[in-house]
């Protein structure tokens, strides 16, 4: 490949999250307010303009594509792309993934394995339906849960991403790592983070991580393990279920110094950082009379202007570190 992705804290780039909306079916309250407002449709790239940057990414020796959102499975015709890109892997492509929601799970699972995906992390807070409807403003618990049997079913390796939230999930946080474990299917616990208005007040609902692994050692082992999976959580085994378990840890324990991760957005701008404001314009590269020279200038920008780390602060009343909303940077 040209010139690999190296920052000015020697930190080599090789994993994008690739948002493809920010548009979602849920409206999970701690990630954006019910009447959200979406990006014009008119800003957002085509589906031809995300491949052919996931391309020119590939080029700079980015090894592993996360597609995000929103929810990366209501852009229509996503699977065009996703098959697309599923061509790259083993041809410079070591991975392509995926984060969803699982409500749209049972209809594509099978589509996103022949497209090549042998992994994909799957959002699921919590197994009551009440408290899915009450954090989610849906109720779509059996949808997803459908959707995660037929991921299984289509030979997809299944990790549960569940936001550690005080006083909301916590108590049922052993149950879900259990049911979890039971499947065959890894779990992650993360840190509310502070990005985007919202209705609430996140801080009333944080719940540092280390404080639930405590607790959790009250009942299982754990054992540090050093597995990873190129992103930022830290595994442990649980010896009594057999199943992993990660941690994301961004207020508690900052993992910024190993950060292998640029992130763009639906409309084609590049955040160095999920937590900073950092960002070039990759759009207007890619829509320019030179785009491969445009390009290859505003990614060396980007890896001069990635800060060494996020300021995230959950406090009473501090309100967001970022202005936008989890769902536009694609997390
Ligand atoms: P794996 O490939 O399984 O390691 O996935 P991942 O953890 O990299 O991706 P996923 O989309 O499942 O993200 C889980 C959580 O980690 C989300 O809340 C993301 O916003 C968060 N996350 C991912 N990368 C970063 C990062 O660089 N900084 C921070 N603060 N959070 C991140
Ligand atoms: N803080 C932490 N995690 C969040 N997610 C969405 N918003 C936030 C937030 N503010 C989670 C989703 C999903 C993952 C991509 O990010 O639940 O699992
Ligand atoms: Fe949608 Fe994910 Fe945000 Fe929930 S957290 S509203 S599923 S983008």
């Amino acid at each position: 490949c040209s010139q690999p992705l190296v920052d000015a804290f020697q930190r080599r780039i090789s994993y994008l999250r690739l948002s493809v909306t920010d548009r979602c079916d849920l409206r999970c309250t701690y990630c954006m307010p019910e009447a959200m407002q979406f990006l014009p449709k008119k800003d957002v790239l085509s589906l031809e303009e995300l491949h052919k940057l996931s391309l020119a990414m590939i080029e700079r020796g980015i090894t592993k594509i996360r597609l995000t959102g929103g929810e990366p499975l209501v852009r229509r015709d996503v699977i065009d792309l996703i098959r697309a890109l599923g061509r790259k892997i083993g041809d410079g492509l070591d991975e392509l993934t995926l984060t969803t929601n699982g409500t749209r799970l049972e209809e594509f699972a099978e589509d996103l394995f022949a497209a090549g995906i042998r992994r994909i992390n799957v959002s699921l807070d919590t197994m009551d339906s009440a408290l899915f409807e009450q954090l989610s403003r849906r109720d779509r618990l059996v949808q997803v849960l459908r959707g995660i049997a037929a991921a299984q079913a289509a030979g997809l390796k299944v990790k549960l991403n569940t936001v550690a939230l005080k006083g909301l999930n916590e108590e049922e946080i052993p149950f879900l790592v259990e049911w979890a474990h039971a499947r065959g299917a890894d779990m992650t616990l993360i840190e509310i983070m502070p990005l985007g208005e919202i209705e609430g007040e996140r801080s009333d609902h944080y719940l540092p991580l280390p404080a639930v692994r405590d607790r959790l050692e009250q009942r299982w082992t754990l054992t540090d393990i050093a597995d990873s999976t190129g992103g930022p959580a830290r595994y442990v085994r649980v010896e009594e279920t057999g199943g992993r378990l990660g941690f994301i840890t961004p207020l508690t324990n900052n993992f910024c110094a190993s950060c292998n991760r640029i992130r763009i957005t639906a409309t084609g701008q590049l955040y160095a950082c999920l937590g900073g404001a950092e960002m070039v314009d990759l759009r207007a590269a890619l829509r320019s009379d030179t785009p491969d020279a445009r390009l290859a200038e505003a990614l060396d920008e980007a890896m001069r202007i990635k800060p060494e780390k996020h300021h995230f602060r959950i406090e009473q009343g501090s309100g967001p570190a970022q202005p936008r909303h989890m769902s536009v940077t694609g997390g």
